[in-house]
């Protein structure tokens, strides 16, 4: 259009201009047009976009020029004078609907503590139990009591859905993400790639939830993939001739049943197939990613007076106040004494953890003894003071204490006695 001369060639060298032109002139939508506008206001431009992505440029500065036309005819007429184009507003997105609420989950009550535990921490949990128990109830709840976005985080999240064409009408939510994938997922699927090396499922978790339902069910080579980005926080995709790297910094939350049949280690229950239906089932699950889940517990199935008799369950919002103070007591701390990577306690360093997580004479001897007898990992053992940190911000304790220790090496075996029922 430049070389036409219908557009002033040396005006849009202020410009960087991105869009899908179609046939009959008019500007398709295109992915990652957030990450394109901040790149654009740090060298000083402005940005040329499709109009449906104006609402996303609109974040990347207020102070920066953003043209969001409908078709070229709408830039032409813009640099003519003739019709000059209004800068477009950023929008949140309103999420109509309220979330599934932990009052539907009748009994529970140690699924219901752990679920806490995990989302105040941002701890990986995994809940092994009989078919109908509630798992995949407990675990579709969490985002309910997860706190919102902070902005530096809502600005991170975007850019991977904007790179992975995610944001519905260029709008940006304060949601946590939340993302099940099938257990048919592919590596591609999972941890990103694909012809254009688009972010996965793993990325597009970031600073939220990544919640494998029916985890045996995944083929070993999907799980084992996420190995490395649940200790590194980040994706490596490799190409021939580029590599590309997405944040993948997520809370996995995983759900089982303990054989396939489902009824493996029941009271009153047994399995036809014996112990082996249990341990070919089990064997899906490699040591190394096991040894990445801080929390495993059982959910047993729910009796029948759980859900005639009971009680209505506490409601999602006031779990979510506890989670919020406990949350806020993490961020005052790391905010203190750390250089700002860190903000939850799932998020620490050895050292770091080593250092807040110190417990008294009488865990420190708790401790000892069980990591000896449990035969603890390096990383267990830094798991497991992780998760008894998040118990004692939830009570309000300076002190990692021994009964908060308890309680998080209790969460660290229960997986162990899980594979043992079997
Ligand atoms: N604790 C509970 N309180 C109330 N309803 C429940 C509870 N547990 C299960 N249900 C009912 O059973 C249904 C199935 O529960 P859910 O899908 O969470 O089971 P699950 O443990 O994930 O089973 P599976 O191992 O087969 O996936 C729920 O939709 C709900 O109607
Ligand atoms: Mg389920």
């Amino acid at each position: 259009m430049a070389g036409l001369g219908v557009v002033p060639g040396e005006m849009l060298r202020d410009f960087v201009v991105l869009g899908e032109l179609s046939l009959d002139g008019t500007i398709a939508a295109v992915a990652g047009v957030l990450p394109a506008a901040i790149g654009a206001n740090a060298m000083g431009r402005g940005l040329i976009c499709p109009a449906a992505c104006g609402p996303e440029a609109a974040w990347a500065g207020g102070g920066m020029e953003i043209l969001a036309p409908r078709s070229l005819i709408a830039i032409a007429n813009h640099f003519k004078g003739t019709q000059v184009l209004t800068r477009p507003e950023p929008a949140l997105r309103q999420d109509a609907g309220s979330l599934a609420d932990l009052a539907d989950v009748r009994g529970q009550e140690s699924g219901r503590r752990a679920l806490e535990i995990a989302a105040a921490g941002g701890h990986n949990l995994l809940m092994a139990g009989p078919p109908g128990a509630g798992k995949s109830m407990l675990a579709s709840r969490l985002p309910s009591i997860l706190p919102p976005l902070m902005p530096r985080e809502l600005l991170e999240v975007s850019m991977i859905a904007s790179i992975g064409g995610e944001l519905s009408g260029g709008k940006l939510t304060d949601r946590r993400p939340f993302r099940a994938p099938h257990h048919s997922a592919s590596m591609a699927a999972m941890v990103g790639g694909g012809l254009r090396a688009r972010p996965g499922e793993a990325s597009l978790a970031h600073h939220g939830v990544l919640f494998l339902d029916e985890l045996p069910e995944f083929t070993p080579q999907v799980l084992d993939s996420l190995r490395q980005p649940l200790e590194a926080g980040e994706v490596v995709i490799a190409r021939a001739n580029h590599r590309v790297s997405y944040p993948a910094r997520f809370q996995l939350v995983a759900a089982m049943n303990p054989c396939r049949c489902g009824m493996a280690g029941e009271p009153g229950q047994s399995c036809a197939r014996g112990p082996r239906c249990a341990a070919d089932y089990q064997a899906r699950l490699s040591g190394p990613f096991l040894d990445r889940i801080d929390m495993r517990i059982e959910i047993p199935a729910v009796t029948a007076a759980d859900l005639i008799g009971a009680s209505a369950s506490e409601a999602s919002a006031a779990v979510a106040a506890r989670v919020a103070v406990a949350r806020a007591i993490q961020a005052e701390r790391y905010e203190r004494i750390s250089t700002g990577a860190v903000g939850i306690n799932a998020h620490c360093g050895a050292a770091l953890i080593e250092q807040v997580a110190a417990p008294d004479a009488a865990g420190l001897r708790l401790l000892q003894d069980a990591a000896a007898a449990l035969k603890l990992s390096a990383r267990g053992y830094h798991r497991v003071l992780k998760v008894a940190r998040t118990i004692a911000d939830l009570a309000g304790s300076e002190e990692v204490g021994r009964a908060h220790l308890a309680e998080a090496i209790g969460y660290r075996i229960g997986g162990e006695r899980v594979l043992a029922a079997a």
